[in-house]
């Protein structure tokens, strides 16, 4: 169809340069902002911004224009939800989601229609295995890799027999199986899987076990609200000084001021940590606290900041054309980013390859005691492209 451009159009078409097809950069972002992953949804929006904010406000040379929709971690309405975003508000980019299973819904989308999608949290294997996509990218993890760095530690500790506790969905068992994958080829057994519906809390009973069952070590995936009240449940329930517990390091972050003692010594495996003490880090850490004095600077706000470097990546490129899809997609996947949590590049399948931290929570911090695994790679197992 052509189109006549007349008036306010045509100039800000004449304005923008040839080939340059929209006056603005239309980003959506699919998150929780209700629920228990409400703050990490918040986080992630907050990190975004401030990366955009400090280029001045624009990418490529290009204004933003954000579009939010809540998806409420609810997989059943994330076909819909992102239809909003894509088809509605018709984006240009989308940037979501936290879980993983709402995280499918929006890949399938964005799939279906030609969307680039840069995923600022969930870890959904799939999404960089089986289903990897030329148009989809994140700036955050696979479920497997986090967890998979925790089994030679547990080892390490002396820890032979292990019970698990998650929920009970792609996000859980996938950072349980790699756990559990990396736990065992080094000599450890996991006894027990355990698990609960998502999003519920009434771990009593899968406590009652664990004791019962008496293993050297507990490892876990919970995060947001629901690891809050996992690891205030686990003390009050006398098993933090008889079973340690081990868990990727979402069960704390963003989490340790409701936490408080009952977190007080764990040991988590994550991608980022506090204390990394580099400038890159130091300067991200001051300027949000800055913005946002009532959050810490965590895990997901880096993912979020990260999001916003890997679109810059790709509207530099092209200098805010967005309808050069290809050559924005070319640049995405190969750039360095320069992140808070350390330099990274991207694997061919879209997903970070990038050193993963042992950390110790001492008061309100998960100090970093080190590299765990260094520049560790999800296997990608299934994704051609
Ligand atoms: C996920 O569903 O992939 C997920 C959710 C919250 C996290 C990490 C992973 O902190």
């Amino acid at each position: 169809m052509k189109r006549v451009l007349t008036g306010t159009a045509l100039a800000t078409v004449l304005a923008l340069g040839a080939g340059n097809a929209s006056a603005v950069v239309k980003v959506g972002f699919m998150l929780p902002y209700s629920g228990t992953y409400a703050a990490l949804g918040q986080a992630i929006e907050n990190g975004f911004k401030l990366y955009v904010q400090e280029q001045g406000g624009k990418l490529g040379g290009q204004e933003l224009q954000y579009f939010q929709v809540d998806d409420e971690s609810n997989p059943s309405k994330g076909p819909d939800n992102a239809n909003r975003l894509i088809k509605r508000d018709q984006v240009d980019v989308l940037v979501g989601t936290v879980h993983s299973g709402v995280a499918m819904a929006l890949a399938k989308a964005a799939n279906d229609s030609d969307t680039t999608l840069i995923i600022p949290n969930a870890g959904a294997d799939a999404i960089t295995g089986p289903l990897c996509s030329k148009n989809v990218f994140r700036s955050s993890f696979s479920n497997w890799q986090p967890s998979y760095a925790m089994g030679p530690v547990a080892v390490e500790k002396g820890y032979k027999t292990a019970v698990t506790i998650t929920w009970n969905y792609a996000a859980g068992k996938e950072a349980i199986a790699g756990f559990k994958e990396s736990f065992e080829k080094e000599g450890g057994k996991v006894v027990k899987e355990l698990t609960l519906p998502f999003p519920q809390v009434e771990f009593q009973p899968l406590l009652t076990e664990v004791a019962s069952i008496k293993p050297d070590a507990v490892f876990t995936f919970f995060a947001g609200g629901g690891a809050v009240k996992f690891v205030q449940d686990y003390a009050a329930a006398g098993l933090k000084d008889t079973v340690p517990l081990l868990s990727s390091g979402f069960m704390t972050d963003g989490t340790l001021k409701a936490q408080g003692e009952s977190a007080q010594g764990l040991f988590t495996t994550l991608h980022y940590a506090d204390g990394l003490d580099t400038p890159r880090d130091n300067a991200f850490r001051e300027n949000y606290t800055k913005n946002f004095p009532s959050m810490q600077p965590d895990v997901y706000a880096v993912q979020g900041y990260d999001a916003a470097q890997l679109l810059a990546a790709g509207l530099e490129a092209v200098k805010g054309d967005v309808s050069k899809k290809d050559d924005m997609r070319t640049a995405m996947r190969s750039a360095t980013i320069d992140s808070p949590r350390g330099q990274f590049t991207l694997s061919s399948a879209g997903n970070p390859v990038q050193d993963i931290y042992l950390r110790k929570v001492v008061g309100e911090q998960n100090l970093t005691q080190g590299v765990a695994i260094k520049a560790l790679a999800d296997p990608a197992r299934g994704c051609k492209l």
